[in-house]
């Protein structure tokens, strides 16, 4: 889809039912995201979200939606050694996982390689990766200066160097996330990065406007332009398709 210029639309998903309904519409990927410690368990942050949470959610969703290729999101401290991740990445693909989804940059070069060697494909998650919140001091915009926006190129580099087939960028001006679109051969996908990258994912209870407390900047509650959640979600997908989706109000500069 990258090199015809198709964008990609993803959705994260937590059970069966949206599952389905999403596979139904074709989306072209799900994640099980580790948002799921905020959307459906209510803590502020993802941070205790646990592997057998992400497990338990990965089952769900491949029991609704045999067609798309579903991520599985490793949580917070589950690939702090190399063991540890084979370990816990086999648990994601036994529960139904296509690939992982790993937060960091070149710190990981060699975790990636080793997934990738023991047949585990690997997406890669850069800019505002919500499990470092503690070292950004809250859910902020990421790669804003120039010295940060040139170490966030490098690192995406050493993703594709390192096996990620697929790349999130979080929360970035759009500048950026447009250079890093550009320098890699594989597909970059975004929240928060504007319409210049390769496709989009949205949390699905953004995307709803079921999310409690403020709705992200990013994003757009598609149901209520609709009022049926088969429309919504095909209204995203062809928002996303025609590139209007997301527009400069959605976009960071
Ligand atoms: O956990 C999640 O839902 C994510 C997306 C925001 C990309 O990582």
């Amino acid at each position: 889809m990258k090199d015809a210029g198709d964008k990609i639309s993803s959705i994260t998903a937590y059970d069966a039912s949206f599952a389905h309904l999403f596979d139904e519409a074709g989306m072209h990927a799900m994640l099980v995201g580790d948002s799921l410690g905020m959307v459906l368990q209510g803590h502020s942050d993802t941070l205790p979200v646990t592997i057998e949470d992400i497990a338990y959610h990965t089952q769900c969703v491949r029991r609704g939606a045999t067609k798309t290729l579903l991520i599985a999101d490793m949580p917070f401290m589950s690939y702090a050694s190399e063991q540890q991740a084979y370990m816990n990445a086999a648990k994601l693909m036994q529960a139904g996982a296509n690939m992982v989804k790993v937060e960091g940059g070149d710190w990981l070069f060699s975790t990636i390689q080793g997934l990738v060697e023991r047949s585990v494909p690997v997406c890669g998650h850069l800019g505002l990766t919500p499990q470092s919140v503690n070292v950004f001091g809250g859910f902020k915009v990421q790669g804003r200066d120039d010295k940060q926006a040139k170490e966030m190129i490098a690192h995406a580099k050493q993703l594709e160097l390192a096996g990620v087939q697929l790349l999130v960028l979080e929360c970035i001006p759009n500048e950026l996330a447009k250079a890093i679109t550009d320098a890699l051969t594989i597909p970059v996908i975004g929240i928060g990065a504007g319409n210049v990258t390769d496709g989009q994912i949205l949390v699905m209870h953004d995307a709803l406007g079921v999310s409690f407390g403020k709705m992200p900047k990013f994003s757009r509650n598609f149901l209520a332009q609709t009022g049926d959640i088969s429309k919504a979600i095909q209204l995203y997908m062809s928002e996303v398709s025609a590139g209007n989706f997301p527009g400069d109000e959605h976009s960071f500069k």
